[in-house]
């Protein structure tokens, strides 16, 4: 049967607000993080049937307990979306949500689905970093990996290793760039039309209702950031203010079909282009985002000089810093997360890939002259992801529909 691949647009991305873990959502169910975020979907488009809906791909790093029991489906059924709407769990630690969207999309484009959700959660209190695991003792017996490929914050170090030139002080100059961007972005309203408010119990407190992120520090300084404690080496360079911290939080996004999204009336907000991961070795699995990129750029027929804006996920200075001295980017290039990044609204894992293409979104909206951005992500055991964006509101994209 001859087949036609389909165009794949991403509609609309929502995600809470990130807490600190355990802490403003101690007492929250993280698949309720994901259910409200898959409701605030539905309730902002009342012109997609939820009958129309015809997978959700939610993703979590540890799959158990409140992120257990295929949380692509609970979360659908509990969402309210009709018992016929399927859904599945998915797995790439920190590129969980951003496995979803090219999932589901790759579905889209060869036919089975007309739209779909996807996107991640990580209660990082309810389930810390590394919880339940039973690594093949092959792994570090065998030299597969060295030790130090298991404890993200060691690959970061590893990283400062490989790169002398990105030493601690660019690392905190980035931190603290990114605190600024954050603190703008939250000053001029830009991340708020993002952010699904949570209803968090707690004993202590009783109910409150969580509107704003948790980790942004604001008045972070260099001079208090080089004061830090450097907890995964002595004399190291990575401290709690130049990485991503330890985080609860989910997201999702509607993608669909083009031509479904135009028959329903629904916004397209980014039309994908291509994606790529890609392995890396373990041990500094913070320079994952670049083979992933040159592989995207490379199905896409693309150069990064066609690249007008980034999202690159903070999970650590260091790694965002390799990215750009790679790709020969100025560290307080404007293009790059201008939004602020992981390192002041947190990271909370296999959540944090959709957040990146929600204020990716933004960006294409409030910039019509670009034309094509990344989201891109540096992922455990030595991976990259990235995904090329094209804005629907450029006039050569326009043109070329
Ligand atoms: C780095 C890490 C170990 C820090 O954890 P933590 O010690 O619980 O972090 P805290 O938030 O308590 O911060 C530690 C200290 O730094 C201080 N601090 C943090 N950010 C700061 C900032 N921007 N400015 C000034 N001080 C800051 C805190 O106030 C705290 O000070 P205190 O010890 O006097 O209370 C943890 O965040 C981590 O593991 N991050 C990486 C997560 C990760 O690997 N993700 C996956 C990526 S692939």
């Amino acid at each position: 049967m001859p087949r036609t691949l389909r165009e794949v647009v991403f509609v609309d991305g929502v995600r809470t607000p990130f807490g600190k873990a355990g802490s403003m959502y101690a007492e929250t169910r993280a698949d309720d993080l994901v259910i409200n975020c898959i409701r605030e979907l539905l309730r902002r488009h009342p012109e997609l049937p939820a009958d129309r809906v015809d997978e959700v791909a939610i993703a979590a790093t540890t799959q158990i307990g409140d992120q257990g029991l295929t949380i692509g489906r609970t979360a659908a059924l509990l969402a309210g979306l009709p018992r016929s709407v399927p859904g599945y769990a998915i797995d790439r630690m920190c590129a969980g949500a951003m496995t979803a969207v090219t999932s589901v999309s790759s579905g889209i484009a060869f036919g089975a689905y007309d739209v779909a959700i996807a996107g991640g959660v990580e209660h990082m209190g309810h389930h810390p970093m590394g919880e339940g695991i039973d690594p093949n003792p092959r792994i570090v017996a065998e030299k597969l990996v060295d030790p130090s490929a298991l404890i993200m914050g060691s690959t970061a170090e590893n990283l400062h290793d490989r790169f002398p030139e990105i030493t601690k002080g660019r690392a905190d100059a980035f931190a603290v760039l990114s605190q600024q961007r954050a603190a703008q972005a939250y000053a001029d309203g830009v991340i708020q039309p993002m952010l699904v408010p949570v209803a968090a119990r707690s004993v202590e407190h009783g109910w409150g209702l969580a509107t704003a992120d948790e980790p942004p520090r604001p008045g972070t300084t260099l001079e208090g950031l080089a004061a830090l404690k450097t907890p995964f080496r002595p004399h190291g360079r990575v401290t709690a203010g130049n990485a991503a911290g330890l985080n609860d939080g989910a997201t999702a996004c509607l993608v669909a079909a083009e031509d479904v999204a135009a028959e329903l009336g629904l916004p397209t907000a980014m039309r994908l282009v291509s994606y790529g991961f890609a392995g890396v070795d373990p041990e500094v699995m913070g320079v994952g985002p670049v083979p992933a990129t040159e592989k995207a750029l490379r199905s896409a027929g693309l150069d990064i000089g066609d690249i007008g804006a980034y999202e690159i996920n903070e999970a650590f200075a260091v790694q965002v810093l390799a990215f750009l001295d790679h790709f020969k980017i100025a560290e307080d290039d404007p293009r790059v997360n201008p939004y602020g990044g992981a390192i002041a609204f947190g990271h909370p894992l296999a959540s944090s890939g959709v957040r990146l293409m929600t204020q990716l979104a933004r960006t294409f909206r409030d910039h019509p002259e670009i034309r094509y951005g990344i989201t891109t992500m540096c992922v455990g055991l030595g991976m990259g992801g990235t995904v090329i964006w094209e804005n629907p509101n450029h006039t050569d994209a326009e043109a070329a529909r």
